[in-house]
């Protein structure tokens, strides 16, 4: 059954949606344009800076994000940093992790209110399809490679709860019990 882009809205946790394996896009189509198109739409709206297709109900593997430099951005840093703007990411996979993983408070749009520190290797290389079929690898490091590999995370059910410190899951601990509660 055809998906239709409109019905396409942000879930929260506990979002059973959230915690599943999302499968290979066999085929980059019309379809999948518009389900990007429609998630570009629902990031901007949520001002976020990334989200995965399972973020909104579709067990897809895919993500789009949009992490603009900060406004005293000094110029492009190599490896990017940002994003000039909206991107589509395919079948990611990472096929290079660099650095030993840092702190960093993250948040998430399906975990409204929750911040947590997650460690991540710094800069990552990734590989995906493009919104026309093109395969395409890239290196990225600082908010951008923080945020594809929060975005790939997704992908395999896998949230920032999982991986913040224990200092942040106890911070966190009664908005999440509260999130969940709300979601039964
Ligand atoms: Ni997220």
């Amino acid at each position: 059954m055809p998906v239709d882009p409109a019905s396409l809205k942000l879930q929260i946790h506990p979002a059973a949606c959230l915690r599943e394996k999302a499968a290979v896009v066999e085929s980059v189509d019309d379809e999948v344009r518009a389900v990007a198109a429609r998630m570009i739409e629902v990031m901007n709206s949520a001002d976020g800076i990334g989200l995965a297709a399972p973020q909104v109900g579709l067990g897809w593997r895919m993500f789009v994000c949009h992490v603009p430099p900060p406004d005293d951005a000094a110029g492009p840093e190599d490896p990017p940093t940002a994003c000039a703007g909206p991107e589509v990411f395919i079948n990611p996979e990472i096929l290079k992790y660099e650095g030993p993983p840092e702190p960093y408070e993250e948040g998430c749009l399906s975990l409204p209110g929750i911040l947590g520190e997650v460690r991540r290797p710094p800069i990552v290389t990734v590989r995906a399809i493009d919104g026309q079929g093109n395969t395409f690898e890239r290196r990225a490091g600082g908010l951008l490679g923080r945020c594809w590999q929060h975005e790939i995370d997704h992908l395999d059910g896998v949230m920032i709860i999982d991986k913040m410190s224990q200092i942040s899951r106890l911070k966190n601990r009664s908005a999440l019990r509260q999130m969940e509660r709300r979601g039964r």
